[in-house]
């Protein structure tokens, strides 16, 4: 009996001496963290810096006329864009994404294609049909941006239509803007 007893004792013992440890490293984490980079979490702001992360929910699916209802315009709705498939809460972003905002286009589909090209008047379209590797590096940028972003979370997937096969790739446009300095 007074074996066992002494095992609650050690365990209890571990436990707390373990808690003890953890506090003083989360503490040290967070207050160094601050003292020197004036942030909590050493200047990281991001995906795990997003509360959105931590909250469990049911992937949405949308069609392209659903998503369309998403596009800022009704202020009693949250503000969805898509970037090659994956659906997005930008709603945070309401001035860039909001109605009169520069990125209005890109809110309520899924405009992967002017991403890349800077048409942000042709090319609001998924169709990313001949585009170079590298362009479609580019893409990868953006989908990163809003994978990794603080302030945005994703919230399910964006199902198009299929491309018909006759359909021709859409041409360059005279208007596109340049990539971001
Ligand atoms: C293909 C071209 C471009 C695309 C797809 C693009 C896209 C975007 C997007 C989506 C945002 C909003 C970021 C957010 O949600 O926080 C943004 C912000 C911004 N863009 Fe653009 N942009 C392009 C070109 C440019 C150019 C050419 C300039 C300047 C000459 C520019 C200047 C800015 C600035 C200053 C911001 C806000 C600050 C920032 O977040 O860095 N963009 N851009």
């Amino acid at each position: 009996m007074a074996k066992i007893s002494e095992i609650k004792e050690k365990k209890s013992s571990l436990l707390s001496s373990g808690l003890i440890a953890l506090t003083w490293t989360l503490l040290f984490f967070f207050l160094g963290s601050y003292l020197i980079t004036e942030s909590w979490t050493w200047g990281y702001r991001g995906k795990w810096t997003n509360i959105n992360t931590y909250i469990p929910r049911q992937e949405l699916i949308f069609t392209d006329a659903e998503l369309s209802q998403y596009d800022g315009t009704d202020r009693t709705k949250p503000i969805y864009l898509a970037i090659d498939g994956d659906v997005y809460d930008v709603s945070q972003g309401a001035g860039w994404y909001g109605k009169g905002g520069s990125y209005h286009h890109f809110a309520g589909r899924d405009a992967a294609r002017a991403y890349i090209t800077g048409c942000f008047e042709d090319h609001l379209t998924h169709d990313v049909r001949g585009l170079t590797p590298d362009q479609l590096k580019g893409l990868d940028h953006w989908k990163k941006f809003y994978n990794s972003s603080h302030k945005y979370h994703k919230v399910g997937r964006v199902l198009h239509d299929p491309i018909p096969e006759d359909a021709p790739i859409p041409k360059p446009c005279k208007t596109a803007v340049g990539q971001k300095p």
